[in-house]
């Protein structure tokens, strides 16, 4: 009954695009190559609970108070510092650093500023699912510009702004694309600068696993190329620390924070002290990057693992992405694939395997030959064990099955 007073952008018929994202399964040989989980055994667990315990012992009953929506100096200054020097982005200050709740909530922060119901943006297909959930409770309308190899289609997005000029905003994940893998040229990060300012569009450029690189040379960020203040530079502490802290950031043109600022004021009132300063004291007396290096060599080991088992066990027409670093491989299958079908019907109940169907990284959900697998959250055991299940799904046969 109440319904009728709900705002016109909810519509209970519509699923969020998260939930259920992550079916429940009980078996106690379950495998999840679904969520982008870091590998628990790699947080810094002890450091961070001394970390934590001095946030309190520095601030005591202070600590337990409302703070600032700024959150620490000191951290924001260390990610100005390292916005310069890991990213090629010149004339960072600390006042140019945005502190968010997670990367998620950037996303939601930049929906909010400038999406109104049918504005238009473009997205690369496939898409994070979470930047996508954001992006639906503000209802534009979408433009799908597909991924290449070297990153985004750019003859096709320009093609789009040529159709369409008043597209407003371009979302992208350039490094270790989520959920494919791929890694933008800089060919085509210069040139996607270009392209924002002749037609006049804000790119949020989204970078959670550009730490994480396993193989090949670190590229300068789509930021690192801006001369009108049009990017929006997005990062996290989830990938690389721990997600539990739900500490993003972001570096954006001072109108561009300041406006960001006055939404997150209104939509959560401050950055939380405990989080932030337990992570701002890790940072003061560890090394992040001691730890990233520490990472990359796990997760080194584990993407050759499921890189060389995807090869052994799939089909050999199964087309797998080649990523680089960060957490996923992607997966697609021939055109009569149905893997929102396969997960319910024979991965989980038969073969007790996740996995991230593509229907969820797409706005209309109607690409169904795709798959997402995380290799981070597994061990190395799990992940050869996982990808044979894969193989066994992945045969003719129990394709023949699902379709008929
Ligand atoms: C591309 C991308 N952006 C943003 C996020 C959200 O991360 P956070 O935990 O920082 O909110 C994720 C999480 O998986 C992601 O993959």
């Amino acid at each position: 009954m109440l319904e009728n007073l709900f705002a016109k952008r909810i519509n209970k018929n519509i699923p969020s695009r998260l939930q259920g994202l992550f079916p429940e399964t009980n078996f106690p040989d379950n495998i999840s190559f679904g969520g982008g989980c870091p590998d628990e055994k790699s947080f810094p667990a002890r450091e961070l609970v001394n970390a934590y315990q001095e946030a309190i012992i520095n601030e005591k009953e202070h600590s337990f108070q409302y703070h600032d929506v700024k959150g620490p100096e000191r951290l924001r200054e260390f990610l100005a510092d390292r916005a310069q020097k890991k990213m090629g982005i010149a004339n960072v200050t600390s006042e140019d650093v945005m502190l968010t709740a997670g990367g998620q909530q950037g996303i939601e922060l930049v929906a909010k500023l400038f999406l109104e119901a049918g504005d238009k943006m473009a997205v690369e297909v496939p898409c994070y699912v979470g930047a996508l959930a954001a992006f639906d409770v503000y209802e534009p309308d979408y433009y799908e510009i597909p991924m290449e190899d070297d990153g985004v289609n750019l003859d096709c997005l320009e093609a789009t702004l040529k159709a369409h000029p008043d597209i407003k905003l371009f979302y992208t994940v350039p490094d270790f694309h989520n959920p494919t893998g791929i890694t933008m040229s800089l060919e085509k990060r210069q040139r996607l600068v270009e392209l924002a300012n002749k037609y006049n569009f804000v790119i949020l450029e989204d970078t959670p696993y550009r730490d994480l690189r396993y193989h090949g040379e670190s590229l300068p960020s789509i930021k690192s190329f801006d001369t009108e203040g049009r990017v929006i530079f997005l990062s996290s502490f989830s990938k690389i620390l721990s997600p539990a802290y739900r500490l993003g950031w972001l570096v954006a043109s001072p109108e561009i924070k300041a406006e960001l600022t006055k939404l997150k004021l209104a939509e959560d009132l401050e950055v939380p002290y405990i989080p932030s300063a337990t992570v701002d004291n890790y940072i003061a007396h560890h090394d992040l990057d001691a730890h990233i290096e520490g990472l990359k060599k796990i997760y080194r080991q584990k993407l050759d693992k499921m890189d060389q088992a995807l090869h052994a066990y799939l089909p050999a027409d199964a087309k797998i992405s080649h990523p680089e670093g960060g957490f996923f491989f992607w997966i697609e299958l021939g055109d009569d694939a149905n893997t929102s079908q396969l997960l319910l019907e024979e991965a989980i109940p038969n073969e007790h395997l996740i996995y991230v169907p593509s229907a969820s990284f797409y706005p209309d959900r109607d690409h169904v030959n795709g798959l997402r697998v995380n290799f981070t959250g597994s061990s190395l055991a799990e992940i050869d064990e996982g990808c044979r299940r894969l193989g066994r799904l992945l045969n003719v046969d129990s394709l023949m099955q699902v379709a008929i």
